[in-house]
């Protein structure tokens, strides 16, 4: 018996198992506020309809005590979509010892250190259960666009974006592994294989960022496939945003009412995105302020602004080579602009998505890692995907905590992973 289906056990007797997270009484009544997990609920437990030993029970009760209550599901008496239990019986499984968070106002230093406990709350609980929903929409998505899960080691020989942001560690008489900062390359090999694929887990980015974006240690899915061109790839990342906003505007609106979103700027997410290529990018930018110059990397404070009065997300598409990895496509029109696109999405949230057409000729994917000052002897192996049936190809990445901290509307990208990694918080 779970507390989200109470409402179909309307006046029989049941039994849950959960936790108080919160207590009053008055007089000869206790009201608990009880949650299992499924949901959060009442229960009310008066003097004249237990036995003595409950009312006594009841008495020693701390917040998150775990406990077992059974009951009669009521309706409450003013709220016609809330039920309640009138317990019969309380069995105390755990007295909790007294509990570090209460009522008052924490600041979040003090919530990060108890993040293992601070996961109750029904704010942590909303947003734990829409990133669960976003990793079901864009799996459910994915599957129906014949994509195949094939997921890409950590524990890596090179770099996929940027040697600076690198994670080193020893690796027995091999020398250094790095931490996967994208499984990409890996994808490129596997759609060889199986056409379309993706892969879903965390990556690692020693970035010496303090933003409210920025994770050491984040989850990307990272999708490929086979003889998908630049306007495709783009296509394929705008459905999918949708699909994602839509599934969790249907599934998760307890959740959201939780959170107190307004809800009402994702709705309009239901129309196509708006494009602009860098160069119009960074004019309109200028227009509207900035001081960035052609040739640089959009900032935050670039992304929120860009995007502040678009009803839709902000497709930046074909970026000047020399700012973006090895592995994108020259623009056949202007070979020092890649054919890549930065998805930026609204309500301030930054760049969700980034992803390319990748360099499937064999000479100009080796000038370009030389160029770059890589070692082309790590990249052998990827090279091999040029030498034996090169295909046009494209992917993409999505980071899952900044889809969750979009459509939660949480300000801090910390509290949509369960246990975040940033530069000063390796604990709990
Ligand atoms: O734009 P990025 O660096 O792209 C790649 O890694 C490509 N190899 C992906 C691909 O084509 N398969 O990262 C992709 C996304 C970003 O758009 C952003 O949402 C997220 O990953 N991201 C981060 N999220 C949290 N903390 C960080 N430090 C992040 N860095 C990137
Ligand atoms: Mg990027």
């Amino acid at each position: 018996m779970l507390i989200k289906n109470l409402s179909e056990f309307l006046g029989q007797e049941v039994e849950i198992r959960g936790w108080v997270y919160n207590l009053r009484s008055s007089g000869n009544i206790f009201f608990l506020q009880i949650r299992d997990g499924s949901g959060f609920a009442q229960a009310v437990v008066s003097k004249d309809s237990v036995p003595e030993q409950v009312w006594a029970d009841c008495a020693k009760l701390s917040l998150e005590s775990s406990i077992i209550i059974k009951g009669k599901v009521t309706q409450h008496p003013r709220q016609a979509d809330v039920f309640e239990l009138q317990a019969t019986v309380l069995q105390i499984v755990q007295a909790a010892a007294e509990y570090p968070i209460g009522k008052k106002e924490h600041g979040p230093d003090f919530l990060m250190e108890y993040r293992h406990l601070w996961l109750r709350s029904p704010k942590q609980w909303a947003i734990l259960r829409v990133r669960d929903a976003i990793m079901l929409a864009i799996e459910e998505f994915l599957h129906s666009a014949d994509f195949v899960r094939v997921d890409s080691p950590i524990f890596t020989p090179n770099a996929c974006e940027g040697t600076t942001t690198l994670f080193q560690v020893p690796y027995f008489d091999l020398g250094t592994a790095y931490l996967s900062q994208s499984g990409q390359l890996y994808l490129e090999a596997a759609i060889a294989s199986v056409g379309r694929c993706y892969d879903f887990g965390p990556v690692f980015r020693a970035e010496k960022s303090k933003t409210k974006r920025h994770l050491t240690e984040f989850w990307m899915m990272d999708a490929e496939a086979a003889f998908v061109e630049h306007e495709e790839n783009l296509q394929i990342q705008e459905n999918l945003t949708r699909y994602i906003i839509r599934y969790c505007l249907t599934y998760c609106q307890k959740e959201l009412a939780i959170l107190e979103r307004d809800t009402t700027k994702l709705a309009q997410v239901d129309a196509p995105f708006v494009r602009l290529n860098y160069k119009e990018a960074i004019a309109k930018l200028r227009q509207l302020g900035s001081d960035i110059k052609e040739g640089e990397d959009l900032g935050n404070d670039d992304e929120v602004l860009l995007t502040k009065d678009s009803p839709v997300p902000i497709f930046i598409e074909k970026w000047p080579a020399n700012i973006k990895p090895f592995y994108m496509k020259r623009d056949a029109q202007n070979s020092e602009l890649v054919l890549n696109s930065d998805l930026i999405a609204t309500e301030g949230a930054g760049e969700l998505i980034g992803g390319s057409q990748r360099e499937d000729n064999y000479d100009s994917l080796l000038e370009r890692l030389k160029a770059e000052g890589l070692k082309v002897e790590d990249y052998e192996w990827y090279l091999d995907l040029r030498r034996y049936g090169s295909v046009p190809h494209s992917g993409f990445g999505i980071g899952l905590e900044r889809t969750v901290r979009w459509i939660t509307g949480v300000e801090h990208v910390r509290e949509c992973i369960p246990f975040p990694r940033t530069i000063n918080r390796l604990k709990p």
